[in-house]
């Protein structure tokens, strides 16, 4: 999608796809089931298991039971589907903006409504704020759900364990169920420590998805996978059949392979992302004075903070949108540098003024998007 969705002049910094080649073990996995001809329907939990033994070893956290695991088409479909065992239509699902466009269009395409608690100016979850909404949600009547981003698309913030705690905390004590979405949980840059929602003290009644497609970059080989704290297992157990019947089997094959044998090959991605994390920050100093960029400690995702550059996107700073409509600086410098980056706005509250820039790409292409940025700045003054 990154490479087709603009003309030839277009450098594209927006969707979350990488530019690399895939991991060597996973290329195989995915050769031998075509030459085996093993493209039926996925079967057993082989997943389930990769994902725990990642998770026992990376992150210490070692209660993955696969028992407590489901099979979904990719993670936003399986958020789609654990928000439906938690809550009903017309309940409110609670979520940090300025955060993944997705998160607002699923949810409300689903009948449920998204109520914002909005995130700190340093681009983390304010734990006040979210008291204060859980409060006001839980006073309109009905379920409450939070859906967390952990870690945080688009600031790139890890959620630290006491960040973590002070949401469990909160949500036990206003009757609040978690669904957190960990897609971006390999991808921690050095300086970060990753935490799994579910391994935190008091989040055992909480849903979580984790799934290979960003850090291996497998997002068109669906799959993910669901998984229920001790307290959600029941929950889990009630999602219809039809839903395991979505991912497909070499996407099964694929993030299976990445999780079991893809850690060497990630470690390599990271530092690669760390350099590039290092060098868009400069680039940012050096040709676009009066951008703030805010350091990402995961994700391969920059927020910049253009709102110095005296955009006018006021008119739509308080909806969120469809990640195609372009406004303000992404307009700008799509139109203005042939640099292709995703709009703040479509990000909901505090995203106006802002893009997000996706530096998984090659040093050559950051520097050359970066300078045309800094041209097209020069020009508008
Ligand atoms: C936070 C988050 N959740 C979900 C997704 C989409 O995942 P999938 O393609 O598995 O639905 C993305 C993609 O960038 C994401 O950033």
């Amino acid at each position: 999608m990154k490479w087709r969705a603009h003309p030839a002049d277009v450098l594209p910094l927006w969707v979350a796809e990488m530019d690399v080649s895939l991991a060597p073990t996973v290329a195989e996995a995915i050769h031998r089931a075509v030459d085996n001809g093993d493209t039926g329907y996925p079967y057993g939990t082989g997943y389930a298991e990769a994902v725990s033994e990642f998770a026992s070893q990376r992150w210490q956290w070692h209660d993955l039971e696969v028992s407590r695991t489901a099979i979904v088409p990719d993670v936003m479909l399986g958020v789609v589907e654990m928000l439906r065992l938690v809550t009903d239509r017309g309940d409110a699902v609670v979520v940090n903006s300025p955060v993944y466009p997705p998160f607002y269009a699923f949810v409300s395409h689903d009948g449920r409504r998204v109520i914002e608690a909005p995130l700190g100016n340093d681009g983390r979850i304010d734990l006040d704020a979210l008291e204060e909404v859980f409060a006001r949600a839980r006073k309109s009547g009905g379920n409450v759900a939070y859906l967390l981003c952990n870690p945080h698309n688009p600031t790139g913030s890890v959620h630290t364990v006491d960040e973590l705690r002070g949401v469990a905390e909160r949500a036990r004590r206003f009757g609040v169920r978690v669904v957190s979405d960990e897609i971006h949980a390999p991808l921690i840059l050095s300086g970060a420590r990753f935490t799994p929602y579910l391994s935190v003290p008091g989040a055992e009644n909480a849903l979580a998805v984790m799934s290979a497609s960003k850090a291996w970059n497998l997002c068109g080989l669906k799959a993910a996978v669901a998984i229920a704290g001790p307290e959600s297992a029941a929950d889990l157990r009630r999602m219809p059949e039809e839903v395991s019947h979505g991912p497909s089997h070499l996407g099964i094959i694929a993030h299976t392979e990445a999780f079991r044998t893809g850690g060497d090959w990630l470690d390599a991605l990271l530092e690669g992302l760390d350099a590039n994390r290092t060098l868009l920050g400069d680039l940012v100093a050096e040709h676009l004075p009066g951008v703030k960029y805010q350091r990402p400690q995961g994700t391969y995702l920059a927020w910049l903070d253009c709102r110095q550059l005296g955009f006018d996107d006021g008119a739509v700073a308080e909806g969120p949108a469809v990640v195609s409509d372009l406004s303000g600086p992404a307009r700008w410098f799509l139109d203005h540098s042939r640099v292709a980056l995703t709009s703040g706005h479509a990000f909901g509250t505090g995203g106006a003024g802002h893009v997000r820039v996706n530096f998984a790409t090659s040093q050559a292409i950051l520097v050359e998007a970066v300078s045309r940025m800094g041209r097209a700045r020069l020009d508008r003054r």
